[in-house]
């Protein structure tokens, strides 16, 4: 039986090798367990394509493309601003334990990223990046779609206000808001998020195939053309034959560590999936908001050091 190992904030969780399938989603480190309804929701997506004959990456791709579709988290539609207020540039990928991996990396306008990275998946290609990444979505018929919510308008405010301006025109110019970004001496704030980040899923189906997906609308305080951690191999998400992982925190610190194939080694080489994730996440100073999902042969696991709404089903 699952159990859940620590409190609130660190959810650990183990299983024996004798499932069909597993399923875990996220909504974001720091995201309030109130939205674990979509994470469940998104769950019920990825099992519905395993019970309708498809494989671990249908699956995964399905609940992160309904983790998109909620306006309270942030990826797809709900997406953070840049600190320019206008721009929303979003980060979406997805890996199959064969190998195969498509990402993109600054898409915009278009409701579900991850849908387009895993068209990227059948290309020769690994990444897509800005403007190349939404021709290529419109080429294949993806709809223009405006991904701005009142709800990221009103974060991008408070990013301001935290950065030490008002958010109504004290960084009026590219330059303000680069030394805002940049100077120390701007820095008038923790270094929490302000609220959610990355939303993931990994799966492993019935087959013993694994697979992992994320989708994102980046960081709280970031330039235009910033890309974080999700598109880079093996930094936000990594899937090969001993499992799959899918991290969620600041995508500059994710990918100085390469978190994701750095917990998938230790799956290969033999460790516990809960051991696993704990040590990913011991790998952060407490002062940065880190999470994983990890699902391997003997096991899953879920582990944060911020509350993080979460999702699992084991069947
Ligand atoms: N983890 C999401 C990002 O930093 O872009």
């Amino acid at each position: 039986m699952p159990g859940r190992l620590r409190g609130d904030a660190r959810s650990w969780y183990a299983q024996g090798n004798d499932v069909k399938h597993v399923i875990l989603t996220h909504g974001g480190v720091t995201s309030p367990q109130s939205h674990a309804d979509s994470c469940a929701a998104a769950a019920d997506d990825a099992l519905a394509v395993l019970n309708a004959g498809g494989e671990a990456l249908g699956a995964a791709i399905a609940a992160v493309a309904r983790l998109e579709d909620d306006p309270r988290f942030n990826a797809g539609t709900g997406s953070n601003l840049r600190l320019d207020g206008r721009t929303i540039e979003m980060d979406a990928a997805v890996m199959a334990s064969d190998g195969r991996f498509g990402a993109v990396a600054s898409i915009e306008r278009v409701k579900n990223p991850v849908l387009v990275a895993a068209k990227v998946l059948e290309t020769p290609h690994l990444l897509l990046a800005g403007v190349g990444a939404t021709a290529f979505a419109r080429r294949l018929g993806f709809d223009d779609h405006d991904p701005v919510t009142e709800g990221a308008r009103e974060k991008h405010a408070r990013a301001l206000a935290a950065l030490g301006g008002n958010g109504d025109g004290d960084f009026s110019s590219d330059a303000a808001r680069f030394h805002a970004l940049t100077a120390k001496r701007f820095w008038n704030f923790d270094a929490e998020p302000l609220e959610c980040d990355t939303v993931g899923a990994v799966v492993r189906d019935a087959h013993g195939r694994f697979a992992a997906a994320a989708s994102t609308g980046g960081s709280t305080y970031m330039l235009r053309g910033r890309v974080g951690d999700v598109p880079l191999l093996g930094a936000g998400i990594y899937a090969g034959p001993h499992g799959a992982v899918a991290a969620t925190g600041i995508g500059e610190e994710i990918a100085r560590r390469f978190l994701a194939r750095t917990v998938y080694d230790w799956l290969a080489d033999g460790v516990a999936p809960a051991r696993a994730a704990q040590r990913g996440v011991a790998m952060f100073p407490d002062v940065l908001a880190i999470g994983v999902l990890v699902v391997g042969r003997t096991g899953q696991a879920v582990a944060s050091n911020r509350t993080m709404a979460s999702a699992q089903l084991v069947g």
